[in-house]
């Protein structure tokens, strides 16, 4: 059953809907809201499609795709779809051997730690995966006026799960690579952007009408070294981005320290984790960029009560942004009761509304 979009009922186009407006900082009826991670674990119709497709595949296959993009769009009536992959689709589709492991994440069979490995990084070409521009295209068919935002991991986030071989709380060998051989590391990050700015190129020439760059794990670095090993190349994807013309948003979890760096890099949203409050956020980001967060997603768990009361605080000092996309902080996470989401949309709605 659809979930009401009162937009959607008056005919609003694509071009009209809340989340491009807020994007671009044009005035919106109401504050547009989607959750990173809507689609998973925490909704049932995703774990019963899932049951017996191993995520990867899950993740080549357009009928999977378009049906778990849709699912928090069906269920929450959120103002936008995320396309359903993960940030290391393109690296299996040139090739890698990488799985992905319920309740682990990326794994890397043969981690890429000297110069030899990073030869393996050919470039990614539109073939690789056609499987995404066949599920862009119906599913930009079924949303309608709902943008769908296209998605890939930023260059130090892949670079980490690489190096490392899996997830890591230290990130350790990634930065011995990146203080210690900084020429491989350069080599590393140049090629691992080609791949993320192809990915991203193929999504919107299929039709998503935004991009999220995820660099999830930046905020293990300090504001120097962002600068330094991470800021040029990230400028770099941003600024080719550009010549799309479509939203560009960039998220790192644990960013307060680089919010204004990562405002430089060249998105016109930047994500802002739950430690940061979007009014101080505002003051942190370049002048003309919107801000998109940031409820805690553990706050879920609390009494809807609770989750009312924190969600109308993050509108309330959203309102010091030039634009502002009601988002989580971080993920959803999986034992989320998924009525909750869809209280917390109807909230946002009506909340921003008055
Ligand atoms: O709904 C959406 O947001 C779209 C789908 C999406 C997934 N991964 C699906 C997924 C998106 C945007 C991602 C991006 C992603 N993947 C990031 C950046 C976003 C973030 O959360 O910071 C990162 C760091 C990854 C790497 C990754 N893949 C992790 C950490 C995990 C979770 C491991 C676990 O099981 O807890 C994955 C697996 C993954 N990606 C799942 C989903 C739905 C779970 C797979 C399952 O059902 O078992």
């Amino acid at each position: 059953m659809a979930a009401p979009r009162a937009w959607h009922d008056r005919g609003v186009t694509l071009q009209d809907s809340p989340f491009l407006r807020a994007c671009r900082r044009l005035p919106v009826d109401r504050t547009p809201v989607w959750y990173m991670r809507q689609a998973g674990r925490s909704l049932p119709e995703y774990r019963r499609v899932r049951a017996d497709v191993p995520m990867l595949e899950a993740c080549a296959r357009p009928d999977m795709i378009v049906e778990i993009t849709m699912q928090p769009v069906r269920r929450h009536g959120v103002d936008a779809a995320i396309y359903f992959s993960d940030i290391v689709v393109p690296l299996k589709a040139i090739g890698l051997d990488l799985d992905i492991k319920s309740g682990v994440g990326p794994v890397v069979a043969d981690p890429v730690r000297d110069a030899e490995g990073i030869k393996r990084l050919r470039e990614l070409e539109p073939d690789d995966v056609s499987f995404v521009t066949e599920a862009v295209g119906t599913l930009v068919g079924e949303l309608g006026p709902t943008p769908l935002i296209g998605f890939a991991g930023a260059p130090f986030t892949l670079a980490s799960y690489l190096i490392e071989g899996g997830p890591s709380k230290n990130h350790e060998r990634t930065k011995a690579l990146m203080y210690g051989e900084p020429e491989l590391w350069d080599d590393l990050m140049r090629r691992l952007s080609v791949i993320t700015l192809e990915f991203l190129k193929v999504q919107v020439a299929a039709g998503a009408g935004a991009v999220q760059l995820f660099d999830s794990w930046v905020g293990a670095l300090s504001a120097e070294d962002y600068r330094a090993s991470v800021l040029p190349h990230t400028s770099w994807i941003f600024e080719r981005l550009g010549e799309l013309d479509v939203p560009r948003i960039h998220f790192g979890v644990g960013t307060g320290e680089l919010l204004s760096l990562l405002s430089e890099a060249g998105a016109d949203v930047v994500g802002v984790d739950w430690r940061v409050p979007l009014d101080k956020a505002a003051q942190r980001v370049q002048p003309a960029t919107a801000l998109q967060g940031n409820l805690d997603p553990a706050a879920l768990f609390a009494p809807w009560e609770v989750v009312a009361e924190r969600a109308r605080d993050v509108l309330t000092r959203g309102r010091a942004a030039e634009g502002h996309i009601f988002n989580l902080g971080h993920g959803v996470l999986p034992n989320t009761d998924p009525d909750m989401l869809t209280r917390l949309t109807e909230f946002v709605h009506e909340e921003s509304q008055t």
